[in-house]
């Protein structure tokens, strides 16, 4: 039989210009003028799914933008992997900071690339991840090795908070029936460092509004006089840490998981270089929450940030004036056991009541999402395991992200089944930033590790 190696090797020029071809359409779910674009995707994904070995293939409508849902069952006794992927990604600006434009793919070397990396928006979050599965599928049923029953569900909304999928998945419960769930959109530590996802934070998103007078006034005329809605805003902003950069907002750490001495002595045997990341970023310090280390500041930990500030005047030159609105964009990260619906509450009431007088506040609720935890003795995970070790000749090492796939809890509570999270990015690939990129080796490893784990996942099953 032909080793996915062997299979991949023939056929990786096609691999990667049929990616690249995929990644050349803007699918920003996030703006309405790229509809048409988001739309074409969904076909295009369809056509390749059918090609590489779906029996049948659908673009499910939803209120937004549809699903792409494809099966290939061969045997009811046998197992039934779900493949969750997406194929929206994020806007591409600032466009300025672009080497090549993002939506025309380039292959260039990078240093931890050699091989090289494709550098296109969505090129590791998530069309490239997400590829990889309809190529592993192209191998498993061209060369008849496909071990079990898989269904592929790609959305074009995870973007801007999966709320269609969240329809879709309710109202086909049964359709989706699985016995697990298999996600590539995370990352790994290293090359030489293979990994598997076992936490996602949670996710609350706000946007708050601060308004004081009427009108933008003249900054002399009334300056001193009356509440400055941004001064105002930046205040209110600045009080949600404390000097130990804790969050202040009462009740937000109630139902924080904590984890044990052993659990945190565990983590910190993951390799990592303070040095590095210093350097990787250009910064002479870390910041964060005291007591906590890196690893543990950007996963088991939640945060607070803004994401976004503006108001008043911010073209050329100077314009005098205090601006009748402030605004901000704020994203809380959520640990195990915080319920986002209640950090959003809680959130909206401190931010009310500690605006002074003179200014009004409106907090408006965007998305959000459950944390994610998954086991490490689970029969996923322990196909995940051999799958990785097969290909990469190391034992992976469980990881949680910092990152959030608000959907993967709510599978768990429709339908009942874990997630394994088998990520093949890096760090460093720049995801949501620009000159985002995918290293061709990932990719093709990911194509390689992928029918392992079907393999291991069926086997283990019996
Ligand atoms: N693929 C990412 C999430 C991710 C990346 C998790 C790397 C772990 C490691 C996903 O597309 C994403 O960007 N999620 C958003 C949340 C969503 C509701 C917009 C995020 O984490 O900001
Ligand atoms: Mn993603
Ligand atoms: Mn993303």
């Amino acid at each position: 039989m032909e080793s996915a190696k062997s299979y991949i090797e023939k056929n990786k020029q096609r691999f990667l210009d049929e990616l690249i071809e995929l990644l050349k359409i803007p699918s920003i779910s996030a703006d309405s003028a790229y509809k048409k674009d988001v739309l074409q995707t969904a076909e295009a994904v369809k056509k390749q799914l059918e090609k590489a070995g779906c029996d049948t293939v659908e673009i499910c409508e939803t209120p937004g933008y549809p699903i792409v849902y494809g099966e290939k069952l061969i045997d009811k006794k046998l197992p039934t992997i779900l493949v969750y992927g997406h194929y929206d990604v994020q806007p591409p600006d600032p466009l300025d900071l672009w080497e090549s434009p993002p939506f025309e793919p380039v292959i260039k070397k990078t240093k931890l690339h050699p091989e090289g990396a494709i550098f296109a928006r969505g090129s590791c979050d998530d069309k490239g991840q997400m590829y990889m599965h309809v190529k592993a599928l192209e191998y498993m049923t061209e060369t008849n090795q496909l071990p079990c029953n898989v269904k592929f569900m790609i959305e074009g909304e995870e973007e801007v908070g999966s709320s269609s999928l969240e329809w879709f998945v309710t109202k086909n419960k049964k359709k989706l029936a699985n016995d697990v769930i298999l996600i590539s959109d995370t990352g790994m530590i290293a090359k030489d460092v293979p990994s598997i996802t076992t936490g996602l934070r949670g996710l609350s998103y706000v946007e708050v509004e601060i308004t004081g007078p009427n009108r933008d006034l003249h900054s002399g005329l009334y300056g001193g006089a009356v509440a400055n809605p941004i001064n105002v805003l930046a205040k209110m902003i600045a009080s949600l840490h404390d000097k130990n950069n804790h969050i202040t907002i009462p009740g937000f750490y109630d139902e924080v998981e904590k984890l044990s001495k052993k659990e945190r002595e565990k983590m910190a045997e993951a390799p990592f270089n303070i040095e590095e990341y210093e350097r990787a970023l250009d910064i002479d310090a870390v910041y964060g929450e005291k007591g906590f280390s890196t690893n543990e500041r950007n996963s088991i930990r939640p945060t607070l940030d803004v994401n976004g500030i503006w108001g008043g005047y911010t073209g050329e030159g100077a314009k005098t004036v205090i601006a009748s609105k402030a605004y901000a964009k704020i994203s809380m990260r959520l640990v195990p056991n915080q319920d986002w619906k209640k950090i959003t509450e809680l959130f909206k009431n401190h931010f009310e009541s500690i605006a002074p007088a003179g200014v009004r506040v409106k907090v408006k609720p965007h998305h959000g999402g459950q944390a994610y935890v998954t086991p490490i003795d689970s029969l996923g995970y322990k196909a995940a395991e051999k799958a990785y070790e097969e290909t990469f000749g190391k034992t992976p090492i469980p990881q949680r992200s910092g990152g959030s796939i608000p959907i993967v809890s709510l599978f768990e509570k429709e339908l009942k089944s874990k997630t394994i999270l088998m990520g093949f990015g890096l760090d460093s690939d720049a995801i949501h930033s620009p000159n985002e990129h995918f290293g061709i080796w990932n990719y093709l490893k990911g194509i390689e590790t992928i029918p392992q784990f079907y393999r291991y996942f069926t086997e283990l099953s019996k």
